[in-house]
């Protein structure tokens, strides 16, 4: 750790005065919901490397009456960082998940965590409102009508609010933020505003949208000038780089000059960094005996079908799981698929209470329902469909039992399901079938691509893909293992944090 911290606390209150009058809501006190007030400072001293991410890398386990527990959630960015957490001394600030007040900060696994608290109408309105009917359907291409309401914004500014105001407690003199996704673009300019000796990086997982559709958004400038508060904005693709910084000259009226918007007195760059999985940890679940005998156990449930075709996906409307049960349906119609191929489809519950999403939980099973009904025997469904979520193990069985992996969204940030099944073929078979408006499509050069709303396209990959030679599908898996490999999820997260370190020392008081 690095010695006391630099902003004195009338350098805080300035900061805080300025947010103030730019955004119009600011929560100094009572940063904590439900009641308790509290007027938290900068601490003494603080931590190197702070992450700031909507969620915390843990779920909360009610173990007893009185006692909360909670248990580690292994996903993917909490595996790229943790490594470099522990070394650099790191903290990780994110909301647990439920509405309620924010836990007293812990650690877990060797992680500082400091929790955020959401009251249940900031749940209500900045994570289901903003983020989850506003931003992500507009950045997904507006698959789904965004709503705009002006009481969901204002949420999103209290909330982003409180998440930069703990970072700005968390680190360490001249440490470095990494701020993550689009439920938090305004942090890295509100936490510039309160520290200008920090180095702040911006990944944003999802796609950044063209600026036709961009512009819908009432407030364009306001989130482009709180990204821009970053030394460096990273993307998963260079399009959504491209796109952004069309937003910044055309939203914000900045020039731009390659990959660098000139943003007054500081240079912010905005390239790509496609986001990777950690795939010989993946690799080596998926080469262990139970495993392996999970998933000879499962084709076996299944009746031992010839083949089985394999969709896993969040429950979302960007992944083309209509599209995907279309065309199986219609290849079994037709005869060109028949009872020896079955498709499992694991679709996990998300975002349940988001409208959208229950709409589209009632389609996809009415969908599956018909299939089943039609041509399924007695014992036998043509769709094994799981509305469930399953650990790291299941997952990896459920990559080695299926044959050709259906990855089909109508737009995706980058897709690590795709990922994770290439990193499970230790053998090199397997075939996947992928659509081309994912991220992943710009680097999985052995996949099938399809656009999944060309239904007759889509259904001719399939069946490609279901009847491509063991010699070709081994040639096309290990193209994609190459990749998977070489350019994994620790390769991902050092090579924006060396990006970040080459930008000049900030200069306080530059802002
Ligand atoms: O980047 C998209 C993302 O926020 C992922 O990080 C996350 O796994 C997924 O969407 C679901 O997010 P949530 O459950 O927080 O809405």
């Amino acid at each position: 750790m690095y010695g006391p911290v630099a902003p004195a606390s009338d350098a805080l209150d300035k900061a805080t005065t300025s947010l103030a009058a730019r955004y119009g809501t600011f929560v100094c006190e009572d940063l904590n919901v439900a009641g308790t007030t509290t007027n938290r400072r900068l601490t003494a001293d603080g931590y190197d490397f702070v992450v700031v991410a909507s969620r915390l890398p843990v779920d909360r386990v009610e173990d007893t009456a009185d006692k909360t527990g909670w248990r580690h959630s292994p996903g993917g960015l909490v595996t790229a960082l943790e490594p470099i957490m522990r070394k650099m001394d790191g903290a990780w600030i994110g909301w647990p998940g439920d509405a309620g007040p924010a836990p007293e900060p812990f650690e877990e696994s060797g992680i500082h965590l400091v929790g955020i608290g959401l009251s249940a109408e900031e749940v209500r309105d900045f994570y289901e409102g903003m983020c989850n009917a506003t931003l992500w359907p507009l950045y997904h291409d507006v698959i789904a009508p965004p709503a705009f309401r002006r009481p969901w914004w204002d949420a999103y500014v209290t909330v982003n609010q409180r998440f930069a105001q703990a970072a700005a407690e968390q680190a360490a003199k001249g440490a470095t933020v990494w701020v993550h996704d689009y439920q938090l673009q305004l942090v890295p300019g509100m936490l510039r505003e309160l520290r200008d000796d920090l180095r702040i990086g911006f990944f944003n997982h999802i796609p950044f949208p063209g600026y036709e559709i961009f512009a819908q958004l009432p407030w364009r400038r306001r989130i482009v000038e709180g990204l821009l508060g970053a030394d460096l904005l990273g993307f998963q693709r260079q399009a959504d780089a491209t796109n952004f910084l069309r937003a910044a000259r055309r939203a914000a009226g900045l020039p731009t000059k390659g990959s660098v918007v000139h943003a007054g007195a500081r240079d912010v760059r905005a390239a790509s960094f496609p986001i990777a999985i950690d795939a010989a940890a993946l690799a080596e679940i998926a080469r262990r005996e139970d495993v392996k005998e999970r998933a000879r156990e499962i084709r076996q449930l299944l009746g031992q079908p010839e083949r089985v075709l394999l969709g896993i996906d969040r429950l979302d409307y960007t992944k083309g799981i209509r599209h995907r049960l279309k065309a199986y349906g219609e290849l079994r119609r037709e005869g060109r698929l028949g009872p020896e191929t079955v498709l499992i489809q694991v679709a996990s519950p998300s975002r349940e209470r988001v409208e959208q999403y229950r709409l589209l939980r009632d389609e996809v099973e009415v969908i599956v329902g018909r299939i089943n009904g039609e041509f399924g025997e007695l014992g036998n469904p043509p769709i094994n469909y799981l509305h469930q979520s399953f650990p790291r193990d299941e997952m990896a069985a459920l990559y080695l039992a299926g044959d050709v992996m259906l990855v089909t969204p109508l737009r995706d940030g980058m897709n690590l399901v795709a990922k994770e099944y290439v990193a499970c073929r230790n053998d090199e078979s397997g075939a996947l079938v992928l659509s081309e408006f994912t991220g992943a499509a710009d680097e999985l050069n052995g996949a099938f691509l399809v656009n999944p709303h060309d239904i007759d396209g889509m259904k001719d990959a399939i069946i490609r893909a279901a009847t491509v030679s063991p010699r070709e599908a081994r040639r096309r898996m290990r193209v994609m293992r190459r990749r998977v490999f070489d350019y994994d999820v620790a390769h991902w997260a050092t090579s924006f944090l060396d990006t970040l370190r080459e930008v000049p020392e900030p200069v306080p008081g530059r802002a």
